[in-house]
């Protein structure tokens, strides 16, 4: 059976059960602090779990795409070394949200492994949860009842927290869950080693491919579990382990999952796989690798110095690393394997076909600029190598290389290994402990628990309607860390304030009660699906109405920058073509920045048409027509743009203006002319194909013209209100470029000067022309006139000195014959004498430089340079 069958058969094996079936989320959380990216199927339906939103049926079904490269869940590391982690997996999943609950799961999971997938009972193994005594929890009865239905008691096994208690995090819902385990040995094997010793034992060929869990507690902040009113079902089942078993496979990467990339990475590196171990790991990398990177690039999350981004550009630094190292691969290669990757997931994930070219275009310049990063790294390395004294490199030397340059430490040592050099490992690791513990310091956090003061889960954002309403504190908690002290969060039953979302800014505003007290909303967000306000200090009658209030200007700003934002898409779009795509936004109350694919720059022409179309729409009054609450069908069908990486409900909001039209739940103005004028202040570029836009809108264009204005104004008058201000500047600036070529010709001829005049001053001293003499020159100027002065003679041993402010300067010239017969050295001298000016230098054996601080340390020099002919 295809990866393709076995994907639907799951699906529609569920949907047959009343399931509804549901897209991949994007893999890049963007409303959970605590999340960096989903790292299970389950993540995209945390608000459901949490009780924040409601389901659009209780029984979904889906194939997920998911990392696990950061956070609680992280198998990096492990990826290559073995043939079933990976940091980008599909995790098969069917959900209950308070319907059906243990039996179900087990005897449709059963049904499907063992009925429609026809996999041999005899190879499978279930587990249970034994029991926690810390937690209070006994053995789970309820499923080692159900599971004995379906199978020898001799294969269910108990296990402990560890593996048979599943929690998305540190708090919230979690609870006991059943593991379903094959053992895909040979029967040989198997008579040696019973497959029950094996379990959850890291064995390649025992390992676990699905996870029930049943969800029915709560973890509280201070670690206590509560029992969840609704109980709820959250499988997971690894699909490419899935593919491996049907498809009588040992390995993952060797199911048609990965196989194709494998044949592609085999003809573009010329090697083989399955031939040498090191050279396998370095295929598994990579294989496994580009598969994380570009669906993070496709679902709109680039590399980057910063948070998901930054993950997202180690783990292709990675796959670079061993390519380099084990493929011996010095140029880009990775790119070329997205062909096949699209080709191969584009029908179930169109998100990659579709963005093929952009995907590419950013996996290429990546590894172009690692690679570069590489050769400067060996640079380095060497001149470590050569500075170090004994075997062994210095642990903060090789950290500063991994740190400042991005230098893999695991390069490192191989190439110290190779030249017979060894590491200080513990040195290193010390040093990046002090790191980690610096960084881990600055972002610790610690959040209390809700405090309830309504039982009111259902919260109502009016802030498209009003910027005021009466509003009650339905709950609240704390938050402190380090950097931002301790904050509230607050959530209200109804709220006007518009939490941040979409690129646009979070609202600011205050909370004031019926007394005229005053509490300020310094930002609002969202987390899963609850909008949260935050405030330095609580109110003092919490359980009182308040009124909210938006800062009002702040939101018409905003609004203007985000309306023309959308004008600005629809402009590039016109000016430059409908391959732009919007690849992030940042709508500010006094700027807004706009991200689009595009692969060149846009010249000055363009821009310039992308503003005027802009201002034509502003210039138009077009009406916002605003629709709220639609089937997502209807919107794209009438044209609305969508963006990828953004997860949409299945009903959604459509902001049109004219022409433009976009899936939008941010504020806007109510007609473009109140957006008065729309600037573009920049343009340029943020990763490989993707350039950025940043521009001005309404009072912030105001500003701009008046302030620019203002300062032509005084330049106009500096160049005595000339008619043609841009005439004068080009010829004060011709004027200049003459005035500068005129000093260099007459500091020339002064050097010139000075040198016919030195020339009388030379002493023969014992058949060496000498002179040690202090000059008014800079250093450009002591060098000519040593080299000229200094060519004219066969032996000649000068020694010229300057002041130049603060500092001393020093040149010696030797003639080649004196550094040869006389054995004298330039260099040696200045180093020397250096020591009098309080300074230090170097340079040839015939020409040598030194600087100083002391200049009253001159005379002494010009004194003690004799000694070296007498
Ligand atoms: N959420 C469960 C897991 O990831 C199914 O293992």
């Amino acid at each position: 059976m295809k990866s393709k069958e076995i994907r639907s058969k799951f699906l529609s094996f569920f949907e047959d059960k009343q399931h509804t079936i549901v897209p991949s989320a994007p893999m890049v959380v963007k409303n959970d602090p605590t999340l960096m990216f989903v790292n299970s199927g389950m993540a995209p339906f945390k608000e459901y779990f949490l009780g924040n939103a409601k389901p659009k049926s209780n029984r979904l079904t889906d194939s997920q795409k998911c990392l696990r490269v950061s956070g609680k869940h992280n198998d990096l590391e492990e990826v290559g070394y073995d043939t079933y982690h990976h940091t980008l997996f599909e995790m098969l999943g069917n959900w209950s949200f308070g319907d059906y609950f243990k039996e179900e799961a087990i005897a449709w999971a059963w049904e499907l492994l063992t009925e429609v997938f026809g996999i041999d009972k005899g190879i499978l193994y279930v587990t249970v949860f034994e029991g926690d005594e810390g937690d209070g929890l006994p053995l789970d009865t309820e499923a080692y009842d159900i599971w004995k239905r379906y199978i020898a008691e001799d294969r269910i096994l108990k296990g402990n927290k560890n593996d048979n208690f599943w929690e998305m995090g540190d708090q919230g819902p979690c609870g006991p869950c059943s593991e379903i385990h094959v053992d895909i040995r040979s029967a040989e094997e198997k008579a040696k080693i019973p497959g029950e010793a094996l379990i959850n034992q890291d064995h390649p060929q025992v390992v676990e491919i699905w996870n029930l869990v049943f969800m029915q507690y709560n973890r509280k902040a201070s670690g206590k579990l509560e029992v969840l009113p609704n109980k709820h079902i959250d499988t997971g089942m690894g699909f490419e382990r899935l593919c491996m078993v049907l498809q009588g496979k040992q390995s993952n990467y060797d199911t048609d999952v990965f196989t194709p990339l494998i044949k592609e990475l085999e003809t573009l590196t010329g090697k083989g796989y399955g031939r040498d171990n090191k050279t396998d790991v370095a295929i598994r990398v990579i294989a496994d690798h580009v598969r994380a990177v570009a669906f993070s690039i496709a679902d709109g999350q680039l590399p980057s110095n910063t948070g998901a981004g930054y993950v997202i550009r180690r783990i292709l630094r990675r796959a670079v690393r061993y390519g380099f190292t084990f493929l011996e691969q010095k140029e880009p290669f990775i790119y070329k394997l997205v062909d096949v990757l699209s080709r191969q997931m584009g029908e179930s994930f169109p998100e990659i076909s579709d963005q093929k070219s952009l995907v590419q275009n950013v996996i290429k310049e990546e590894e172009h600029s690692f690679l570069r990063t590489l050769d400067q790294g060996l640079v380095l390395l060497q001149g470590i190598v050569d500075a170090t004294k004994g075997d062994t490199v210095s642990g903060d030397k090789a950290f500063e290389l991994y740190d400042t340059y991005g230098f893999p430490i695991d390069l490192t040592a191989l190439i110290l290994s190779e030249k017979g050099l060894k590491l200080d490992k513990v040195g290193f690791e010390k040093e990046l402990k002090k790191q980690k513990d610096r960084s881990r310091a600055a972002s610790e956090m610690n959040t209390d628990d809700w405090t309830v003061l309504i039982d009111d889960t259902d919260e109502n954002f009016v802030g498209y309607d009003t910027l005021e309403s009466n509003i009650n504190i339905t709950r609240y908690r704390k938050v402190s860390s380090k950097k931002g002290g301790d904050m509230f969060q607050l959530v209200f039953n109804v709220t006007p304030f518009y939490p941040e979302g979409g690129g646009q800014v979070g609202d600011k505003g205050y909370l004031e009660d019926a007394r005229g007290n005053v509490i300020y909303i310094l930002d609002t967000k969202k987390e899963n699906n609850v909008i949260i306000h935050l405030a330095k200090n609580l109110p003092k009658h919490l359980d009182e109405s308040f009124t909210a209030v938006v800062n009002e200007t702040a939101r018409f700003r905003t609004a203007c920058n985000h309306s023309a934002t959308h004008l600005l898409h629809q402009a590039l779009r016109e000016v430059l073509g409908t391959h732009v795509q919007q690849k992030g936004s940042a709508v500010h109350d006094k700027y807004l920045r706009f991200d689009f694919s595009h692969f060149s720059k846009v010249s000055p022409e363009e821009l310039q048409e992308v503003e005027n179309f802009v201002n034509a729409r502003i210039a138009e009054n077009l009406p916002l027509q605003e629709r709220r609450n639609i089937p997502k069908e209807e919107a794209l069908a009438e044209g609305a743009m969508s963006l990828f990486g953004e997860k949409y409900g299945d009903n959604v909001r459509t902001i049109r203006f004219g022409q433009s039209i976009e899936l939008c739940g941010g504020t806007h103005v109510e007609n473009t002319g109140d957006i008065w004028h729309f600037k573009i202040l920049s343009e340029g570029a943020v990763a490989a194909g993707v350039r950025r836009i940043e521009a001005i809108t309404n009072a912030a264009a105001k500003d701009f013209y008046v302030e620019n204005s203002q300062a032509f104004a005084e330049v106009k008058a500096l160049l005595n209100n000339t008619k043609d201000p841009v005439k004068a500047v080009k010829n004060l600036q011709d004027e200049n470029t003459d005035l500068k070529k005129e000093i260099e010709s007459l500091l020339k001829e002064k050097a010139g000067n000075i040198k016919d005049n030195l020339k009388q001053e030379l002493k023969d001293v014992n058949g060496v022309q000498f002179l040690a003499k202090k000059l008014d020159l800079d250093a450009g100027g002591l060098k000519d006139v040593a080299f000229e002065l200094g060519s004219q003679y066969e032996n000649a041993f000068l020694l010229l000195a300057s002041e130049q402010g603060e500092k001393a300067l020093l040149s010696c010239y030797i003639s080649k014959s004196l550094v040869e017969e006389r054995n004298l050295n330039a260099g040696q001298v200045v180093r020397d004498l250096g020591k009098y000016i309080q300074g230090g230098g170097g340079g040839q054996a015939f020409f040598a430089t030194a600087g100083g601080k002391n200049p009253a340390g001159i005379p002494e020099v010009l004194e003690k340079a004799l000694a070296y002919i007498q």
